[in-house]
């Protein structure tokens, strides 16, 4: 009798032990630093703020555009290097045309002459891009945050309300977007939205990647594997032409690893129109909305290694054509090709392509998707 109370006890014990042991492993997790990241022009105050991992990898974030700062992350011998481009103040950000680190949106990537018709009705929106719309206004807005660290990781949610008739979009749009960085080396971006009036979106995350440090250098001997057997090809002013081409015997497959560099200033159409590559990749992913390793980057140097996984049905590889000496962090300045992006997106001017899948949105619906950007090293 008294040996089963004695054990039941012990029991007792052990398991406020593991509670007291566990509450504080999640306060260490929620302890995210945070920063002022200056004032905007209109006086609203910004804010920079530092997760970091078990592993020592630190991501910091802003909530300026929900813009992706700093991502310090280790090679092969331990040492870290922060591998995005970025600036070292919110002028930067402010000024910037580039969309470095942005959560982009409302919708990411073109919209032909700045026009789509929904249920009917003919929307126009802001022209910014020649006659075309490009990438919206999110990344100079300022969003609301909120700590929501838990035992997945040091978690930052952004919210933002894009008003009925912003840049000329339909309906108003309540968009959230959790960053939570984990202890397997992932930025995880978990992106939500609904609205009131029928709608087209598309969010993506516009980093610059460069996996030997921000600032190194170009990119051209960094490898690429992308996870598709077809691509969406351009016109001149980077439309696509609707056609789903399929990428053998072309410089853009890159179903097995290959340098960024090896073909890029081969003697092909699609390379010209896009001063390199700046093009949607149609994702061989068979369960339509299921996370899939859509890409992966190496740099040989390194040995770094980043994982693109997404929900979405396309990714851009854009290699940083238009960079033309930026002045970027630490006095580092950035040239042609000096990055490269894999932005997860629905495919560029979806709206006004039947055949792509769809981009709209409608009161009621619940639009949800998760891209994660892992690293690791070999
Ligand atoms: C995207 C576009 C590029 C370029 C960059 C921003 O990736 O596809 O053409 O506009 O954004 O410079």
């Amino acid at each position: 009798m008294l040996r089963r109370r004695e054990t039941i006890i012990g029991m007792l014990f052990c398991f406020i032990a593991v509670m007291f042991v566990s509450g504080l492993q999640a306060e260490a997790k929620s302890k995210m630093q945070k920063q002022s990241f200056g004032k905007t022009e209109d006086g609203q105050q910004v804010d920079l703020y530092i997760l970091t991992n078990k592993n020592g990898m630190e991501a910091a974030i802003t909530n300026y555009g929900g813009t992706v700062v700093s991502l310090m992350v280790p090679d092969r011998n331990g040492k870290r290097d922060d591998v995005v481009l970025g600036y070292d103040t919110l002028d930067g950000y402010a000024t910037g045309k580039a969309y470095i680190g942005a959560t982009v949106g409302r919708y990411a990537n073109r919209i032909a002459h700045a026009t789509f018709t929904l249920d009917g009705i003919t929307y126009k929106l802001a022209k910014n891009d020649g006659d075309n719309h490009l990438h919206g206004g999110f990344n100079k807005r300022v969003w609301t945050a909120r700590d929501v660290s838990s035992n997945a990781g040091q978690a930052l949610e952004l919210t933002y309300l894009s008003k009925d008739g912003e840049e000329g979009f339909p309906g108003n749009l309540p968009v959230k977007v959790v960053y939570t960085l984990t202890d397997k080396n992932e930025l995880k971006i978990d992106y939500s939205a609904t609205t009131d009036k029928d709608t087209v979106l598309n969010l993506t995350n516009h980093a610059y990647f460069n996996l030997a440090g921000q600032g190194n250098g170009d990119i051209l001997q960094q490898q690429i594997m992308i996870k598709a057997d077809r691509f969406t090809p351009i016109d001149a002013v980077s439309i696509p032409t609707g056609e789903l081409r399929s990428v053998k015997g072309t410089p853009f497959d890159f179903t097995t690893a290959m340098a960024i560099g090896a073909r890029i200033d081969q003697d092909d159409q699609q390379l010209k129109m896009g001063n390199g590559y700046d093009h949607n990749w149609v994702l061989n992913n068979e369960k339509a909305g299921s996370l899939f390793l859509a890409a992966q980057a190496y740099d040989p140097h390194s040995g770094r290694v980043l994982e693109v996984l997404t929900t979405q049905p396309g990714i851009q590889l854009y290699t940083g054509n238009f960079l033309d000496g930026i002045h970027g962090k630490d006095g580092k300045v950035y040239n042609r090709r000096y990055a490269f992006c894999l932005e997860t997106q629905h495919f560029p001017d979806s709206p006004n392509h039947p055949n792509f899948p769809t981009a709209e949105l409608k009161p009621g619906q619940h639009f949800e998707s998760t891209t994660v950007y892992k690293f690791s090293t070999k």
